[in-house]
């Protein structure tokens, strides 16, 4: 049976959703704009920034946001059922329209726009992924290197520049998202529902 849940905030629509009895676990401060749609299986811990039109489906495998990481404008995040769930650590900020599926992001990283990163691949801590590139399956991004390019290839560590670049945007997105607190936008809460362990990371039961 399919369970879903649409709440109404003043006027505005939370698209947050329970699938199968998972429903997202939603920190402490965390913002998700009103036309965000996130659903199922996805942990996202505090002061987490998740912005307008970005799409984070948790339906067959898990996915994790971690404490103080932003997701940017028309972001779309996805998983594979059995195989690859999605992993976003702390501190990490995904640019606008980026396209994330079963990877890893480690702490710190900066990934720029209209990147698309597929299953297995893993961006090490500290690096920054160059603006539109694409990362292929199993890639592995060394940490605090640049890797741009489609397909990406390792241009070498950072320069103090791209350090600077990439230590900046995930606080900046913190003070943007309690800017939009105090402009009277809504914190994020999760829709009431059991969370079963071990969720949808354990497999799903679909075709
Ligand atoms: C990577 C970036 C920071 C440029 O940094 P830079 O210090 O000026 O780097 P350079 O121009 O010296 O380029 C270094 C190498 O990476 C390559 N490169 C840089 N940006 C690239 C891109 N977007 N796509 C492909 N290759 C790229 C350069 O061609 C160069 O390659 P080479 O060493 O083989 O000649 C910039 O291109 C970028 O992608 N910024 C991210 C922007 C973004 O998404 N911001 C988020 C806003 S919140």
């Amino acid at each position: 049976m399919r369970r879903f849940e649409v709440r109404l905030a003043g006027l505005r629509c939370i698209l947050i959703y329970t699938f199968q009895g998972m429903a997202p676990r939603i920190g402490s401060r965390v913002f998700i704009a009103p036309d965000a749609t996130v659903l199922g299986d996805v942990a996202i811990e505090d002061d987490v920034s998740i912005w307008f039109g970005c799409v984070m489906r948790g339906d067959v495998n898990a996915m994790r946001i971690g404490a103080r990481s932003n997701i940017q404008d028309l972001s779309c995040l996805h998983v594979t059922n059995h195989q690859w769930p999605l992993v976003i650590e702390e501190e990490v900020s995904i640019a606008h329209h980026v396209m994330l599926h079963g990877c890893t992001i480690r702490r710190g990283a900066l990934v720029g726009m209209s990147t698309t990163i597929m299953d297995g691949a893993e961006v090490g801590e500290g690096c920054l992924v160059a603006a539109g590139s694409l990362l292929k399956q199993g890639f592995k991004a060394p940490p605090h290197t640049l890797v741009a390019g489609w397909p990406a290839k390792v241009k070498g560590e950072l320069d103090p520049g791209q350090l600077a670049l990439v230590a900046s945007v995930w606080p900046r997105y913190v003070r943007y998202k309690e800017a939009y607190f105090k402009d009277g936008w809504a914190m994020a809460t999760a829709p009431q529902a059991a969370f079963p362990e071990p969720g949808f990371a354990g497999g799903h039961p679909y075709p």
